[in-house]
């Protein structure tokens, strides 16, 4: 038996079945996560039924294996933390339903989690000694949020994209460069190699009076710069493009989050979601906020893209903070929000 107070985190919003397990809320034991990446690569995007069938299959040996690597059997658990939103409605009532039956059939505790609060969460585990007030930055393939909260569990919502957010946009753009997928990484890779001043691109409402995100039409930008290129027989300066594309996106939202913290006078900001893996946009917000002596926390690679062990931290929380236990009618809420 082990010592603590353990939870169990479940996840599979998306395209990955993840299950952790986490002790006394910030000690992650296990995080197994069994990525569908080349499943959906020839589709070039997330095929939710696809996504669905594969979520059954997996969350049963992903639990088990999760509780193994712990040394934890389901006896020791004190909670079941699990992402009941935002997400594909299909992969969320597959983990639901494992989440459901485990706690009943143990009698224990069960917490519904959202998903973006469990990428913030992830902050956590990398960084323990994390305190509020925080702005923070949510930037993944379904979201682009930026938050405030002078509290844990208590957000505002001060701005979020008003389409696209950031990484479907970069997802969007490496597959009409037919770069790679999924296309974060691929173009963050590319980008290296090219000149960011190269091509001249939107940065949508970066000088407006608000903290809101549009990436749509950078999106657009793009795909009729090389349309351009096409129809003029020309070759298309990939590395360029993946360079600018990704200044564009970067330098947008860099302003947005530098204006927030100040602001909010805040001296912590976090990074969080898939899109906090790009190493140019890490050490971009870095330089700017260490100028204004604000300092800024993000996630270990592994715990920024989708995983269960940020689903687990943040249900530890989210059940220490307001007591409150998920019914056996939890639900999925394919549009869940903060705040
Ligand atoms: O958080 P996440 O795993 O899933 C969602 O909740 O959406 O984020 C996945 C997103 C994808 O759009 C992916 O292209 C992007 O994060 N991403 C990146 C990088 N790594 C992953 N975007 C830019 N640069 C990266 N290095
Ligand atoms: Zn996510």
């Amino acid at each position: 038996m082990r010592e603590g107070f353990l939870t169990l985190g479940i996840e599979s919003s998306c395209d990955e079945t993840s299950a952790a397990v986490i002790k006394d809320g910030k000690e992650v034991l296990s995080n197994v996560i069994a990525s569908q990446i080349d499943l959906h690569r020839k589709f070039g995007g997330v095929v939710p039924e696809i996504a669905s069938r594969k979520h059954v299959e997996l969350i049963n040996p992903v639990i088990e294996d999760a509780l193994e690597e712990a040394g934890v059997d389901y006896k020791d658990l004190s909670l079941i933390a699990v992402t009941y939103g935002p997400g594909l409605v299909g992969g969320l009532l597959v983990g639901i339903a494992a989440a459901k039956a485990i706690a009943y059939a143990h009698d224990i505790p069960l917490v519904g989690v959202n998903h973006i609060e469990g990428h913030i969460y992830s902050n956590f585990i990398s960084h323990p000694e994390i305190k509020p007030p925080l702005v923070c930055l949510t930037v993944s393939g379904g979201h682009t949020d930026l938050l405030y909260f002078e509290e844990l569990g208590a957000y505002e919502v001060l701005g979020r994209t008003k389409d696209d957010a950031a990484g479907e946009a970069f997802d969007k753009v490496a597959r009409v460069m037919e770069v790679g997928y999924p296309g974060g990484p691929a173009i963050d890779k590319l980008a290296k190699e090219g000149d960011s001043q190269a091509i001249d691109l939107p940065r949508p409402l970066i000088y407006d009076d608000n903290y809101d995100f549009s990436f749509s039409g950078l999106k657009t930008a793009v795909l009729n710069y090389i349309n351009q290129k096409k129809q003029k027989g020309e070759e298309i300066p990939k590395a360029d493009l993946a360079a600018s594309f990704q200044q564009a996106v970067i330098d947008v939202l860099t302003a947005k989050v530098v204006k927030a913290a100040q602001d909010k006078k805040v001296k912590r900001v976090l990074l969080s979601g898939g899109v906090s893996a790009n190493s140019h946009l890490r050490r971009e917000l870095e330089e700017k906020l260490d100028e204004l002596e604000i300092k800024l926390y993000y996630p270990q690679p592994r715990l920024c893209t989708d995983n269960a062990a940020m689903i687990g931290t943040a249900g530890y929380f989210k059940y220490q903070l307001t007591g409150e236990i998920a019914p056996y009618s939890l639900n999925a809420n394919p549009n869940l929000k903060l705040g």
